[in-house]
């Protein structure tokens, strides 16, 4: 027998049915809840609120687990293949050869920027951030192509997403390069994903970029495991912004504004100008962790919390592990890893952070990877914005597939009541 949920307000009974994920998960369904009893539910910051149904990514927050269309990631961490994921995330199943290898031709055909869209970035100030342009330039593509604003059928869908997928990471190496005043290095065909964009970040007119594999492989994972992460700030933005009926660009460019926040994506380049500032000798370890558990101070450990983890964030797991992979192989020493490995310890024996269940999230050890493969701070929200994009076409399409209503949630009103307009002159 399905369970079903008791509500009594006054005299009134209600029942109100549960539903039940695929994993076990249980929500009530409540959505004729006003409808039936005139009233709504109070959620601010949506921690007990389901905004949808998805078949994309699970999460278990008290196990540590995350899957993307059924797979724990970490069965991607072998042979880490962006473009795979980004197809899986998207499409529902692994690709085949064939899906694959014609998926990657047209992420090679459409990295190219169209050359008028190349000339918006000369409009930006040199110290622009990177995070600015990179959600004004995505929202620009729309302009540039036009034709993939109305999306009718899942061909010109994956037109669509194929064409943002590449075009991200030209936008994001331009928005570096004019950071530089350096010269835009156009994407060579001869590439894969990654090394591509290594080569446009990096390469000077007349001079390739070599490329290590293992930074390749350790940029894939990186990218791998930001990809996506259920209904967090940004993707529910996507789906919000698209709920409306607008088009893939625009939803997306609102996904990088979510993103930039340094309490969501923003947090990887904080938890960087942290480790800075103790290994600068500004402050101890010891004492900045004092200082985070001082609520008077407004100072977080950075890289530390999650709203669903409450055990450990997988994600943060294997990133540590590469990021030792990484600078042994690199033979780099970055002592900003051994801050960050004090700082993990003397948290996770502290009664203030065991209680509040708070572990390093995905943002903890990124940067120290993206250090050592080169990139400046100011990029690690773009890099996580590349890797996140996935996700997000995934999840405006699910949506938009499913025909789901414009997404408008209610409120509480508890500002002035019966109060008159008064004239500029009787104003005190
Ligand atoms: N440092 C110190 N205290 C913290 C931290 C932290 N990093 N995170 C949470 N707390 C404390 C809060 O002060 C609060 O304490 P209280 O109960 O005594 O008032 C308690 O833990 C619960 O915190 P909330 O802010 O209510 O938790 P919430 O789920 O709303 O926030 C968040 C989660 C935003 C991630 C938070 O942990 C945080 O600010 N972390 C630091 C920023 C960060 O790393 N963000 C990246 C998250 S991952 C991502 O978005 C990709």
């Amino acid at each position: 027998m399905t369970d079903r949920a008791h509500l009594s307000l006054g005299d009134a009974q209600y029942e109100f049915p549960v539903v039940e994920g695929s994993e076990g998960e249980r929500a009530i369904d409540i959505r004729d809840l006003r409808q039936r009893t005139g009233h709504i539910t109070l959620d601010p910051g949506y921690a007990n609120t389901g905004s949808c149904e998805s078949a994309i990514t699970f999460i278990d927050g008290e196990r540590g687990v995350l899957h993307y269309r059924g797979i724990p990631i970490e069965q991607f961490a072998a042979e880490p293949n962006f473009v795979e994921v980004a197809w899986l995330l998207i499409f529902g199943a692994l690709p085949t050869a064939e899906e694959y290898a014609a998926f990657a031709a047209d992420l090679t055909r459409h990295a190219n920027l169209d050359e008028g869209m190349k000339h918006h970035f000369e409009g930006f100030p040199r110290a622009a951030p990177p995070m600015a342009i990179l959600s004004a330039m995505i929202n620009a593509l729309s302009c540039f192509h036009p034709e993939l604003i109305e999306l009718e059928d899942a061909e010109r869908f994956r037109m669509a997403a194929a064409r943002l997928i590449s075009k991200i990471r030209t936008i994001a190496a331009y928005a570096y390069r004019h950071s530089r005043g350096q010269p835009y290095i156009y994407p060579d065909p001869r590439l894969r994903y990654v090394p591509n964009f290594l080569h446009m970040m990096f390469a000077q007119p007349y001079v390739e970029y070599d490329c290590d594999e293992s930074i390749v492989r350790a940029l894939n994972l990186v990218l791998i495991l930001h990809a996506d992460h259920e209904q967090n700030c940004s993707t529910s933005t996507v789906r919000m912004v698209g709920s409306s009926g607008a088009n893939l660009f625009a939803s997306c460019a609102a996904g990088v504004c979510a993103l930039w926040g340094p309490l969501h994506g923003g947090a990887n380049v904080e938890v960087l100008d942290m480790l800075e500032r103790i290994h600068g000798g500004q402050l101890t370890v010891e004492e900045y962790v004092r200082l985070a558990k001082d609520k008077d101070s407004k100072v977080r450990l950075m890289g530390f919390g999650h709203r669903v983890y409450k055990n450990f964030d997988p994600r943060a797991k294997l990133l540590g592990e590469v990021a030792e992979e990484l600078l042994a192989k690199l033979g780099v020493k970055d002592p900003l890893l051994d801050v960050a490995r004090r700082l993990e310890e003397i948290a996770l024996s502290d009664p203030y952070f065991v209680e509040r269940k708070l572990y390093p999230n995905v943002d903890f050890y990124s940067g120290v990877i993206l250090r050592a493969i080169g990139i400046p701070t100011n990029m690690f929200t773009v890099i996580f914005a590349i890797g996140r994009l996935p996700g997000w076409i995934a999840h405006w399409w699910e949506q938009r597939s499913e025909g789901s209503r414009i997404a408008r949630p209610r409120q509480v009103y508890v500002g002035n009541t019966g109060t008159d307009y008064l004239p500029m002159e009787r104003r005190s």
